[in-house]
């Protein structure tokens, strides 16, 4: 490369700039970077020329040259910007013909929502949420709960153990034994929780379901009370008419115990296919805290009494949403789950 004048680096430099800046999309101009200022780029090859040049001339060539490589370069840069920002605002325009996307609206499970809507229901009645583990000692599980040794729900066909000996809980009953040993009466409370069976998985059973354990406790409480508080929740939840009854019935840590039926919602207690024509619908098993309970957890000083219960959500569930098998509601298939998105 000869050495050139001032006029001729200046006109060169016009000319490289306005091809820069009329450069259509950026593989052109990347095209121009390589072509001026690459290894072997006319302004690259002009800058090593310098050395060539008369001495007395090389300060004032080297200034003009410096000159020409950054206005090369600056014209690349603004083009480049200018480039992107086209490319961005082409991005950003929106198509209203395009067909439009669904986005999937989370819903609460029918038996997280069944949950939710009974402790709202029992804190309107002055009850507390209580909670414990789902891995339990066989002393909360059972002893505590004046379980006898020759139990049947104690044997390892029922209730699943741990190699430490501790077992996973088979009833939301230990959280009694829990609370009553951490708090002194009265006592008002309810448990929602997980329980474990080895029950062999069909329309009705599962090895895995949910309860909510209730809890009274006080200077006077009475059958009745329990009855009184049962209905209000039924009426709560499947409408003002319903009825409940007390049957007899057996469990070891109440006494006396009942099951608990509400009559049925949907037929009114003339019996339909929901509560299998008997007009009554099996919702708890309750009943006057056992005195060998309150012994066990050091409350027969306090001279109380009480009363308990503990319910099947995923029963309950199912009367309520008319759910034909149990193992639906752990299959978590969306196009069935969804069917309950409006809850209770
Ligand atoms: N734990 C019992 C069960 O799983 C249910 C139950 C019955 C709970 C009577 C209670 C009660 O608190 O008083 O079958």
């Amino acid at each position: 490369m000869t050495a050139m004048n001032r006029e001729e680096i200046e006109s060169l430099q016009r000319q490289i700039v306005a091809e820069i800046a009329g450069a259509s999309d950026g593989s052109t101009l990347e095209a121009a970077r390589v072509k001026y200022l690459g290894r072997k780029g006319v302004v690259t090859a002009l800058m090593s020329s310098l050395k060539e040049a008369a001495p007395a001339e090389r300060p004032e060539l080297g200034r003009l040259l410096n000159a020409l490589k950054q206005a090369v370069q600056d014209a690349l840069d603004t083009r480049r910007k200018q480039l992107d920002n086209v490319s961005s605002a082409a991005s950003e325009s929106f198509d209203f013909t395009l067909p439009g996307e669904w986005r999937e609206i989370g819903m609460a499970h029918p038996i997280h929502a069944l949950i939710e809507r009974a402790t709202e229901i029992f804190r309107s009645i002055g009850f507390t949420v209580a909670d414990g583990p789902d891995i339990e000692t066989v002393r909360n599980n059972f002893d505590a709960l004046n379980t006898p040794e020759d139990h049947p729900s104690r044997d390892p066909s029922d209730t699943f153990y741990l190699e430490n000996g501790d077992l996973l809980r088979c009833q939301t009953s230990p959280v009694q034994v829990r609370y009553m040993e951490a708090h002194p009466p009265p006592v008002r409370i309810i448990a929602p929780g997980r329980c474990y069976r080895r029950d062999t998985p069909d329309a009705t059973h599962s090895a895995n379901f949910h309860q909510i354990e209730g809890l009274y406790v006080d200077r006077q409480v009475s059958l009745a009370d329990l009855k009184g508080d049962l209905t209000y929740f039924a009426r709560q939840l499947f409408g003002p008419g319903v009825r409940i009854r007390f049957r007899p019935h057996f469990f070891p840590f109440t006494e006396p115990s009942v099951e608990v039926d509400a009559s049925c919602h949907v037929c009114g207690g003339q019996g339909c296919r929901v509560c299998k024509e008997s007009g009554w619908i099996e919702i708890a098993g309750a009943g006057m805290v056992h005195p060998n309970v309150f012994r066990a957890v050091g409350y027969e000083r306090h001279q109380v009494v009480g009363y308990a219960f503990g319910m099947g959500i995923e029963r309950m569930a199912m009367i309520l949403f008319g759910v034909p098998d149990i193992r639906l509601l752990y299959e978590n298939d969306l196009r069935y789950l969804r069917q309950f998105a409006s809850g209770v």
